[in-house]
């Protein structure tokens, strides 16, 4: 698909059209493939050229690039991942390396550059603008947790995820009369665990931002087996921290540690799963694909009026556009009303 890097700008001709860069930065999820697409038909629709940089920021740090074109972007839509390849780097810890980014931006001659990313992505894609980049952001995250827009593609995926491993884990629970743990992502924030635990029905829901007391699960745990339900499903954010034990469950992870605390507290037989990036991998929901198309060709439109520093968000099921927020940990924090409401079901 890809001709051998590094492209060279001078065999091209880009005329008069806008020239947009696009690069893949953070964690993969679902979808971003279908941002591409997006991009790509609708910046041809009107003249317009797209050049992929390829593993993120590093592509743009290295001039590591591609023209996309429509036959690039077929059949991508339902496929996961991206095509242009993804990193977690940051150009902006080596000063040269930053540099290097906006040489580049100007050696290929581009008009605006858009970085689809989560918030590790956005943070860098912010700094680049206050330098005068003229940048705009799409945002992509499983663990639903940018402040800025209300849900992000890749959250759907990760929960389908979810619930199908619990609806398959209680029936094998139910045979053995065991507790499974299952953990699932959310470093700082329990969006995917408190949403997957409404809606796969589980029995107790732990979160990173309410620091649990390993006892209120056990007693969940003990009720459930009085009333002849000798078995538990638990759903655990990987950031959920248990108060007066170690942070996350330590080195062997949450999901492991509430396991054996269960086991050993309550005497019930316990297991735990990590679906860890299984949540990030394979074809995006029919959701995720229309947000990240929808969002993909708002962020041509921005980038035709000059309206950088901007990021492309969903308010409601609506795609606006709103300024770059100051990403930090945690600052699209869980709704705590969702919490209570999962909490009714608990053992
Ligand atoms: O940011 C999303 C996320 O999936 C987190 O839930 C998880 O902790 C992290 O990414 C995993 O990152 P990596 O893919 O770099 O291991």
């Amino acid at each position: 698909m890809f001709s051998p890097f590094p492209y060279n700008p001078g065999l091209h001709s880009w005329g008069n059209a806008v020239k947009i860069g696009v690069l893949t930065g953070g964690g993969d999820c679902p979808g971003v493939n279908a941002v591409l697409r997006a991009i790509v038909r609708k910046a041809e629709k009107g003249g317009d050229l797209v050049l992929g940089f390829r593993n993120g920021w590093k592509g743009l740090v290295d001039g590591m690039a591609e023209p996309l074109t429509a036959s690039s972007v077929s059949g991508v839509l339902p496929r996961g991942g991206t095509l242009l390849g993804a990193s977690r780097g940051n150009p902006f810890r080596d000063p040269q390396d930053a540099a290097k980014c906006e040489n580049n931006f100007r050696h290929y001659g581009l008009d605006g550059l858009i970085a689809v990313g989560g918030e590790d992505a956005l943070a860098v894609a912010r700094q680049f603008h206050q330098r005068g980049l003229p940048v705009v952001v799409v945002p992509e995250t499983a663990d639903s947790d940018l402040a800025g827009t209300d849900q992000a593609f890749g959250f759907d995926a990760a929960v389908g995820v979810a619930v199908e491993a619990i609806d398959r884990l209680h029936t094998t629970a139910e045979n053995h009369g065991r507790v499974i743990v299952v953990e699932v992502m959310g470093r700082d924030s329990g969006w995917v665990a408190a949403v997957s635990s409404i809606a796969g029905g589980a029995d107790y829901c732990l979160v990173p931002e309410k620091p649990f007391d390993i006892e209120d699960v056990c007693s969940a745990v003990r009720r459930r087996k009085g009333r002849g339900r000798n078995f538990s499903i638990i759903v655990a954010a990987e950031g959920a921290r248990p108060r007066g034990g170690p942070d996350r469950g330590g080195p062997e992870g949450i999901g492991a540690w509430v396991a054996r605390e269960i086991e050993q507290r309550t005497g019930c037989e316990a297991r735990a799963v990590v679906l860890g990036h299984v949540q990030r991998g394979g074809a995006p929901t029919a959701f995720d694909r229309l947000a990240a198309t929808r969002c993909g060709l708002r962020a041509v439109d921005l980038v035709r009026q000059k309206r950088f520093g901007r990021m492309v968000a969903l308010s409601g099921l609506r795609v606006v556009d709103a300024p770059l927020p100051a990403p930090a940990p945690g600052d699209r924090a869980l709704d705590m009303e969702l919490y209570r409401d999962a909490e009714i079901f608990f053992g």
